[in-house]
């Protein structure tokens, strides 16, 4: 039996990896980094499932009606009820597996998160991510004593292995570099790509890590897996620089009581509890960032916004939001309790990515993806709350489709190991040298001008301009040429989406149009005039080119 290739180690590959464990089903677990310095150890805040332990008649469907909102209606209605349906049960399970939630006489403690009518938001003080990612390691190495996963960390993806037939492409395996030895080597079979968001296409503006490069996703695509919803980009609305990176301050302070203000006429304004009387702080993160975009240039404001802690009682700092404050004292020398901290949006979270259907099967045969890197559930912005969730269903789902097709060939691991084969290494004229930090932060640049928090026409045809430029630039490498389309296909969906939905804001189309009610898809189609088309892939699966 072949093993399953899982590429990425983080919430969603070990979901993955363990849900397959679980069948009976043998992993290869790899990833770059190990699990331990995964992105997913950064989530702070918390996990949504309609628990109702606060008393508030929560249900599944309400999570479902809060994502639908918050994500502008550009989810798959479907793929959001199931996962939020199983969403009580993934935290039950979490607890079992010894994830130390917040609880009060022994019931799950839930908090308010942005965009929800419901506390439904678990967590563990504020390292919620770190406390889960310790449980699913813990599980993993369980599976992996009884021979069913094999972790290979510090192995770089390099590309897919694809079938040569032209009509239905399938994945044979991937060929991973042991970043140790340089080695290359093939693992064949069936892929789950895990591999996480596209920071570091935006190195030192996002929260997220840049071992996440993005490479991964630029290389399949200009390999020919279909990704959508590139023009989604969650900006957080409070971050704080530490040492050139973007840090979070986490949304459970604004969950807790935290107020945000500018200061106007000599005294702070509290705009958002001003203009949302209902949410107000907790609105939906792209309401919240195009909020304080809007202040910042309001002359009669001052450009710095500030997020007040200091009506937080002593109780929810000790217990809750201890880790907080701990790193605010730490790196800005700023006690929370007492001072007002300046902060501003920064990049946080891609909805966008591989594109995949409600099983997480991609356009290619045999490739699944799952968690941060798919555009699966979160629509045009995602509810807080929702990515741990997201990653670890995602991840189950994927698992469970391949488990499914293994079946059916009758073919889980009896116990007995067999020696991996890894060692034919297919033929490829690939050019595996690293991009350049210059053209990274070119392509970074550029990015960043035309698709902040508000773009417009102008913004994004200048971009498409500087891509193509660039793209004629002598000497490039292969990665470099591959995080160009990445770039220009992002550029694409965006000026394509003419309207403003979610995270997508367009001062030239400031209204949202039905006519874009579905997600942008992105492929390569090799020897086309225009390699990269956009296609929108309405709500109820209708083509129309745009
Ligand atoms: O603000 C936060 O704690 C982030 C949570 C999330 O992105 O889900």
């Amino acid at each position: 039996m072949q093993r399953v290739n899982i590429i990425g180690a983080g919430l969603a590959g070990l979901s993955a990896a363990i849900t397959l464990a679980e069948n009976k089903i043998q992993s290869n677990l790899i990833s770059l980094q190990p699990s331990e310095r995964a992105q997913s150890v950064l989530a702070e805040g918390g996990i949504n499932g309609a628990l109702n332990t606060m008393g508030e008649e929560d249900a599944p469907k309400y999570h479902k009606e809060d994502t639908m909102r918050a994500g502008a209606y550009l989810a798959d209605e479907e793929a959001v009820r199931g996962l939020t349906d199983e969403a009580p049960q993934i935290i039950r399970d979490l607890e079992r597996l010894g994830v130390a939630f917040n609880t009060q006489k022994e019931e799950i403690l839930l908090r308010n998160f942005g965009g929800q009518k419901k506390k439904r938001t678990a967590y563990a003080r504020s390292s919620t991510g770190k406390i889960i990612m310790t449980a699913l390691i813990d599980e993993a190495r369980k599976y992996e004593a009884q021979g069913l996963i094999s972790r290979y960390p510090h192995h770089a993806f390099e590309s897919l292995v694809l079938s040569d037939e032209t009509t239905e492409r399938a994945c044979r395996g991937a060929l991973i570099r042991d970043t140790y030895t340089t080695r290359m080597h093939f693992f064949e079979g069936s892929v789950i790509l895990a591999i996480g968001g596209m920071n570091g296409v935006f190195p030192e503006l996002t929260t997220g890590t840049t071992a996440n490069s993005g490479d991964a996703l630029a290389q399949i695509f200009a390999q020919g897996v279909r990704l959508g919803n590139l023009e989604m980009i969650q900006y957080h609305p409070t971050t704080i620089c530490i040492s050139g990176k973007r840090c979070l301050v986490t949304e459970a302070a604004r969950g807790e009581g935290g107020r945000l203000f500018v200061m106007r006429a000599g005294k702070p304004w509290y705009f958002m509890e001003e203009k949302y009387p209902e949410f107000k702080n907790l609105m939906p993160r792209d309401v919240v960032s195009r909020e304080i975009y809007f202040v910042r240039k309001d002359p009669s404001c001052g450009e710095q916004v500030y997020l007040d802690m200091t009506g937080l009682s002593g109780e929810v700092w000790r217990k809750r939001l201890p880790d907080l404050r701990a790193e605010l004292i730490h790196y800005l020398s700023i006690d929370p309790q007492t001072t007002p901290v300046p902060v501003e949006p920064g990049i946080h979270y891609f909805m966008g990515g591989i594109d995949v259907d409600r099983k997480h099967q991609t356009n290619i045969a045999g490739l699944y993806a799952a968690g941060e890197c798919c555009d699966q559930y979160h629509g045009a912005n995602r509810l807080g709350g929702n990515s741990m969730l997201g990653a670890i269903y995602g991840g189950r789902v994927a698992a469970r489709t391949v488990a499914e097709r293994v079946e059916q060939a009758a073919d889980v691991y009896d116990g007995n190991e067999k020696k991996i084969k890894y060692e034919k290494i297919p033929e490829t004229d690939r050019d595996f040298r690293e991009a350049s930090q210059q053209v990274i932060y070119e392509i970074r640049d550029i990015l960043a001008a035309a698709m902040g928090i508000v773009r417009n026409a102008q913004g994004l045809r200048k971009a498409e301009e500087r891509l193509a430029q660039l793209l004629q630039r002598d000497g490039l490498n292969e990665r470099e040429r591959n995080r160009i389309y990445l770039a220009q296909a992002m550029v694409a969906s965006a000026i394509s989406r003419r309207e403003s939905r979610g995270a997508h804001y367009r001062e030239d189309y400031p209204e949202r149009d039905e006519t874009f009610s579905g997600i942008m898809q992105a492929e390569i189609k090799q020897g086309e005039d225009i390699p990269i088309q956009i296609t929108c892939r309405k709500a109820q699966r209708a083509e129309e080119t745009v």
